[in-house]
Protein backbone atom coordinates (compact mmCIF):
# COMPACT_ATOMS: atom_id res chain seq x y z
CA UNK A 1 0.00 0.00 0.00
CA UNK A 2 2.79 1.79 0.68
CA UNK A 3 4.07 1.20 -2.87
CA UNK A 4 0.95 2.36 -4.13
CA UNK A 5 0.74 5.64 -2.14
CA UNK A 6 4.18 6.87 -3.30
CA UNK A 7 3.67 6.28 -7.09
CA UNK A 8 0.10 7.70 -6.63
CA UNK A 9 1.87 11.09 -5.17
CA UNK A 10 5.06 10.92 -7.56
CA UNK A 11 3.13 10.64 -10.43
CA UNK A 12 0.69 13.70 -9.58
CA UNK A 13 4.40 15.74 -9.18
CA UNK A 14 4.81 15.14 -5.43
CA UNK A 15 8.23 14.31 -4.02
CA UNK A 16 8.58 11.55 -1.91
CA UNK A 17 11.00 9.66 0.34
CA UNK A 18 10.22 5.77 1.24
CA UNK A 19 12.10 4.31 4.41
CA UNK A 20 12.20 0.34 4.08
CA UNK A 21 14.79 -2.52 5.24
CA UNK A 22 13.86 -4.03 1.70
CA UNK A 23 16.77 -1.71 -1.12
CA UNK A 24 15.44 -3.76 -4.15
CA UNK A 25 11.40 -3.29 -3.50
CA UNK A 26 11.67 0.31 -2.93
CA UNK A 27 13.91 0.30 -6.08
CA UNK A 28 10.82 -1.34 -8.05
CA UNK A 29 8.32 1.16 -6.22
CA UNK A 30 10.45 4.08 -7.62
CA UNK A 31 10.91 2.46 -11.09
CA UNK A 32 11.21 5.53 -13.24
CA UNK A 33 9.74 8.26 -11.31
CA UNK A 34 12.06 10.82 -10.64
CA UNK A 35 10.18 12.36 -7.87
CA UNK A 36 11.02 9.29 -5.67
CA UNK A 37 13.68 8.70 -2.90
CA UNK A 38 14.72 5.80 -1.06
CA UNK A 39 16.61 5.27 2.36
CA UNK A 40 17.42 2.13 3.49
CA UNK A 41 15.89 2.54 7.03
CA UNK A 42 15.19 -0.24 9.90
CA UNK A 43 11.98 1.78 11.51
CA UNK A 44 12.89 -0.23 14.71
CA UNK A 45 16.19 1.35 14.84
CA UNK A 46 14.88 5.22 16.72
CA UNK A 47 18.31 7.03 15.80
CA UNK A 48 18.52 5.67 12.09
CA UNK A 49 14.60 6.80 11.51
CA UNK A 50 15.69 10.43 13.11
CA UNK A 51 18.81 10.43 10.75
CA UNK A 52 17.05 9.56 7.74
CA UNK A 53 14.87 12.12 8.73
CA UNK A 54 16.97 14.98 9.11
CA UNK A 55 18.31 13.89 5.88
CA UNK A 56 15.32 14.08 3.88
CA UNK A 57 14.24 17.68 5.43
CA UNK A 58 17.58 18.53 4.43
CA UNK A 59 17.69 17.40 1.05
CA UNK A 60 14.29 17.62 -0.24
CA UNK A 61 12.70 19.99 2.44
CA UNK A 62 9.82 19.77 4.99
CA UNK A 63 7.39 16.58 5.36
CA UNK A 64 3.95 17.51 4.52
CA UNK A 65 2.89 14.03 4.46
CA UNK A 66 3.35 11.26 6.36
CA UNK A 67 2.39 6.98 5.34
CA UNK A 68 3.41 4.74 8.15
CA UNK A 69 2.78 1.27 6.19
CA UNK A 70 5.99 -0.76 7.53
CA UNK A 71 4.16 -3.76 9.19
CA UNK A 72 4.87 -7.77 9.25
CA UNK A 73 2.49 -10.20 9.83
CA UNK A 74 3.43 -13.91 11.01
CA UNK A 75 0.31 -15.86 11.97
CA UNK A 76 0.06 -18.44 15.08
CA UNK A 77 -2.07 -19.39 18.18
CA UNK A 78 0.16 -17.36 20.62
CA UNK A 79 1.24 -20.33 22.46
CA UNK A 80 2.84 -21.66 19.21
CA UNK A 81 4.09 -18.58 18.09
CA UNK A 82 7.56 -18.05 18.30
CA UNK A 83 8.64 -15.90 21.71
CA UNK A 84 10.85 -13.51 19.38
CA UNK A 85 8.70 -13.21 16.58
CA UNK A 86 5.41 -11.90 18.49
CA UNK A 87 7.92 -9.35 20.21
CA UNK A 88 9.54 -8.80 16.66
CA UNK A 89 5.84 -7.61 15.01
CA UNK A 90 5.05 -5.54 18.29
CA UNK A 91 8.40 -3.43 17.64
CA UNK A 92 7.90 -3.28 14.15
CA UNK A 93 4.39 -2.76 13.16
CA UNK A 94 3.62 -0.39 16.93
CA UNK A 95 7.34 0.44 17.50
CA UNK A 96 8.03 1.80 13.73
CA UNK A 97 4.92 4.17 14.28
CA UNK A 98 6.26 5.68 17.75
CA UNK A 99 9.81 6.25 15.91
CA UNK A 100 8.32 7.61 13.09
CA UNK A 101 6.09 9.89 15.19
CA UNK A 102 8.74 11.02 17.67
CA UNK A 103 10.83 12.03 14.76
CA UNK A 104 8.44 13.34 12.04
CA UNK A 105 5.43 15.15 13.92
CA UNK A 106 7.34 17.74 16.04
CA UNK A 107 8.47 19.55 12.84
CA UNK A 108 4.44 19.49 11.23
CA UNK A 109 3.04 20.66 14.33
CA UNK A 110 5.62 23.43 14.41
CA UNK A 111 4.50 24.22 10.41
CA UNK A 112 0.96 23.91 11.72
CA UNK A 113 0.01 21.56 9.28
CA UNK A 114 0.90 17.88 7.57
CA UNK A 115 -0.57 14.69 7.02
CA UNK A 116 -0.36 11.78 9.07
CA UNK A 117 -2.10 8.46 8.01
CA UNK A 118 -0.96 5.95 10.46
CA UNK A 119 -1.46 2.01 9.48
CA UNK A 120 -3.73 -0.27 11.70
CA UNK A 121 -6.24 -3.12 10.05
CA UNK A 122 -9.53 -4.68 10.75
CA UNK A 123 -7.32 -6.48 13.19
CA UNK A 124 -6.76 -3.78 14.67
CA UNK A 125 -10.49 -3.17 15.76
CA UNK A 126 -11.78 -6.96 15.78
CA UNK A 127 -9.32 -9.73 18.15
CA UNK A 128 -9.84 -12.88 15.86
CA UNK A 129 -7.71 -16.92 16.67
CA UNK A 130 -4.44 -17.38 15.60
CA UNK A 131 -4.18 -13.96 14.80
CA UNK A 132 -3.73 -12.59 18.60
CA UNK A 133 0.57 -11.42 18.37
CA UNK A 134 -0.56 -9.32 15.01
CA UNK A 135 -4.04 -8.23 16.46
CA UNK A 136 -2.06 -6.89 19.58
CA UNK A 137 0.16 -4.72 17.20
CA UNK A 138 -2.78 -3.04 15.72
CA UNK A 139 -4.68 -2.88 18.86
CA UNK A 140 -1.61 -1.07 19.71
CA UNK A 141 -1.75 1.16 16.65
CA UNK A 142 -4.75 2.41 16.97
CA UNK A 143 -4.58 3.33 20.42
CA UNK A 144 -1.65 5.19 19.65
CA UNK A 145 -2.62 7.20 17.05
CA UNK A 146 -5.99 8.01 18.42
CA UNK A 147 -4.72 9.41 21.61
CA UNK A 148 -1.88 10.97 19.31
CA UNK A 149 -5.26 12.65 17.50
CA UNK A 150 -7.20 13.57 20.70
CA UNK A 151 -3.43 15.28 22.00
CA UNK A 152 -3.08 17.39 19.02
CA UNK A 153 -6.96 18.14 17.94
CA UNK A 154 -6.67 21.98 15.92
CA UNK A 155 -3.54 21.59 15.46
CA UNK A 156 -3.50 21.57 11.49
CA UNK A 157 -3.26 17.95 10.88
CA UNK A 158 -4.67 15.89 9.58
CA UNK A 159 -5.14 12.54 11.34
CA UNK A 160 -6.25 9.60 9.74
CA UNK A 161 -6.41 6.02 10.99
CA UNK A 162 -6.56 3.42 8.49
CA UNK A 163 -8.34 0.13 9.05
CA UNK A 164 -8.48 -1.99 6.48
CA UNK A 165 -9.74 -5.68 5.95
CA UNK A 166 -7.70 -8.21 3.85
CA UNK A 167 -6.06 -6.21 1.13
CA UNK A 168 -4.12 -7.99 -2.29
CA UNK A 169 -0.47 -7.13 -1.17
CA UNK A 170 2.69 -9.27 -0.19
CA UNK A 171 2.01 -9.09 3.83
CA UNK A 172 -0.83 -11.52 3.23
CA UNK A 173 1.60 -14.17 1.74
CA UNK A 174 3.47 -14.04 5.75
CA UNK A 175 -0.09 -15.23 7.11
CA UNK A 176 -0.56 -17.65 4.50
CA UNK A 177 2.91 -18.96 5.10
CA UNK A 178 2.14 -19.37 8.83
CA UNK A 179 -1.04 -19.95 10.16
CA UNK A 180 -4.43 -19.21 8.08
CA UNK A 181 -7.84 -18.33 9.95
CA UNK A 182 -10.56 -19.60 8.19
CA UNK A 183 -12.16 -16.44 8.69
CA UNK A 184 -10.13 -14.65 6.80
CA UNK A 185 -11.24 -16.02 3.47
CA UNK A 186 -14.96 -16.09 4.82
CA UNK A 187 -14.56 -11.99 4.32
CA UNK A 188 -14.24 -12.36 0.71
CA UNK A 189 -11.49 -11.82 -1.50
CA UNK A 190 -8.91 -9.43 -0.95
CA UNK A 191 -9.75 -5.44 -1.81
CA UNK A 192 -7.00 -3.58 -4.26
CA UNK A 193 -4.05 -1.46 -2.64
CA UNK A 194 -6.03 1.56 -4.68
CA UNK A 195 -8.81 1.39 -2.78
CA UNK A 196 -7.34 1.68 0.80
CA UNK A 197 -5.29 5.07 -0.99
CA UNK A 198 -9.05 6.12 -2.42
CA UNK A 199 -10.62 6.15 0.96
CA UNK A 200 -7.49 7.56 3.02
CA UNK A 201 -7.64 10.36 0.61
CA UNK A 202 -11.97 10.93 0.76
CA UNK A 203 -11.47 10.58 4.40
CA UNK A 204 -8.63 13.55 5.36
CA UNK A 205 -10.30 15.56 2.84
CA UNK A 206 -13.90 14.79 4.77
CA UNK A 207 -12.03 15.44 8.50
CA UNK A 208 -12.81 11.36 9.58
CA UNK A 209 -10.50 10.12 11.56
CA UNK A 210 -11.30 5.96 10.77
CA UNK A 211 -10.69 4.92 7.63
CA UNK A 212 -13.08 1.98 7.14
CA UNK A 213 -12.65 1.36 3.41
CA UNK A 214 -15.31 -0.75 2.89
CA UNK A 215 -18.93 -1.11 3.83
CA UNK A 216 -18.30 -4.39 5.50
CA UNK A 217 -15.19 -2.83 7.28
CA UNK A 218 -17.62 -0.02 8.61
CA UNK A 219 -20.38 -2.45 9.65
CA UNK A 220 -17.09 -5.04 11.53
CA UNK A 221 -16.50 -2.05 13.23
CA UNK A 222 -20.06 -1.74 14.73
CA UNK A 223 -20.61 -5.17 15.50
CA UNK A 224 -17.63 -5.63 17.11
CA UNK A 225 -18.59 -2.33 19.66
CA UNK A 226 -21.90 -3.74 19.98
CA UNK A 227 -22.10 -7.51 19.90
CA UNK A 228 -18.43 -8.67 20.64
CA UNK A 229 -20.00 -12.10 21.64
CA UNK A 230 -21.85 -12.92 18.73
CA UNK A 231 -18.53 -11.95 16.35
CA UNK A 232 -16.51 -14.97 18.81
CA UNK A 233 -19.25 -17.17 18.29
CA UNK A 234 -18.90 -16.96 14.62
CA UNK A 235 -15.26 -17.48 15.14
CA UNK A 236 -14.80 -20.36 17.18
CA UNK A 237 -17.78 -22.03 14.83
CA UNK A 238 -15.92 -20.98 11.36
CA UNK A 239 -12.36 -22.05 12.88
CA UNK A 240 -14.30 -25.04 14.58
CA UNK A 241 -12.09 -24.69 17.68
N1 LIG B 1 -2.38 -6.43 3.34
C1 LIG B 1 -3.38 -6.50 4.20
O1 LIG B 1 -4.24 -7.39 4.11
C2 LIG B 1 -3.51 -5.46 5.28
C3 LIG B 1 -4.76 -5.32 5.88
C4 LIG B 1 -4.91 -4.37 6.89
C5 LIG B 1 -3.85 -3.59 7.27
N2 LIG B 1 -2.63 -3.77 6.67
C6 LIG B 1 -1.53 -2.91 7.12
O2 LIG B 1 -1.22 -1.99 6.09
C7 LIG B 1 0.17 -1.65 6.14
C8 LIG B 1 0.82 -1.89 4.80
O3 LIG B 1 0.77 -3.29 4.55
P1 LIG B 1 0.98 -3.95 3.11
O4 LIG B 1 -0.10 -4.94 2.99
O5 LIG B 1 1.18 -2.91 2.09
O6 LIG B 1 2.32 -4.76 3.40
P2 LIG B 1 3.64 -5.05 2.52
O7 LIG B 1 4.25 -6.28 3.08
O8 LIG B 1 3.33 -4.99 1.08
O9 LIG B 1 4.53 -3.78 2.90
C9 LIG B 1 5.10 -3.64 4.17
C10 LIG B 1 6.48 -3.06 3.99
O10 LIG B 1 7.08 -2.91 5.30
C11 LIG B 1 8.46 -3.15 5.14
N3 LIG B 1 9.08 -3.45 6.42
C12 LIG B 1 8.95 -4.57 7.18
N4 LIG B 1 9.70 -4.47 8.28
C13 LIG B 1 10.32 -3.27 8.24
C14 LIG B 1 11.21 -2.58 9.10
N5 LIG B 1 11.67 -3.13 10.23
N6 LIG B 1 11.65 -1.35 8.74
C15 LIG B 1 11.25 -0.80 7.57
N7 LIG B 1 10.39 -1.39 6.72
C16 LIG B 1 9.94 -2.61 7.05
C17 LIG B 1 8.53 -4.32 4.17
O11 LIG B 1 9.82 -4.45 3.59
C18 LIG B 1 7.43 -3.95 3.17
O12 LIG B 1 7.96 -3.22 2.08
C19 LIG B 1 0.75 -2.51 7.27
O13 LIG B 1 0.78 -1.74 8.46
C20 LIG B 1 -0.24 -3.63 7.42
O14 LIG B 1 -0.21 -4.19 8.72
C21 LIG B 1 -2.45 -4.67 5.67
Amino acid sequence: MGREAARRFASRGETVALFDVNAQGMAETRGNLAGIHCWTVDMTDFAAVCAAVQDVEHKLGPIAGLYNCAAIMPFGKLLEQDNAIIHKQMAINYGGLVNITQAVLPGMLARGHGDFVSFASMAGIIPMLMTGGYTATKFAVTAFTETLYHEHLNSGIRFACVCPPAVATPLLQQGKDTAWPKMLDEAGPPIAPGTVIDAIEDCLDKGRFFVFPTRNAKIGAIMRRLFPGLIWKQVHQVEGF
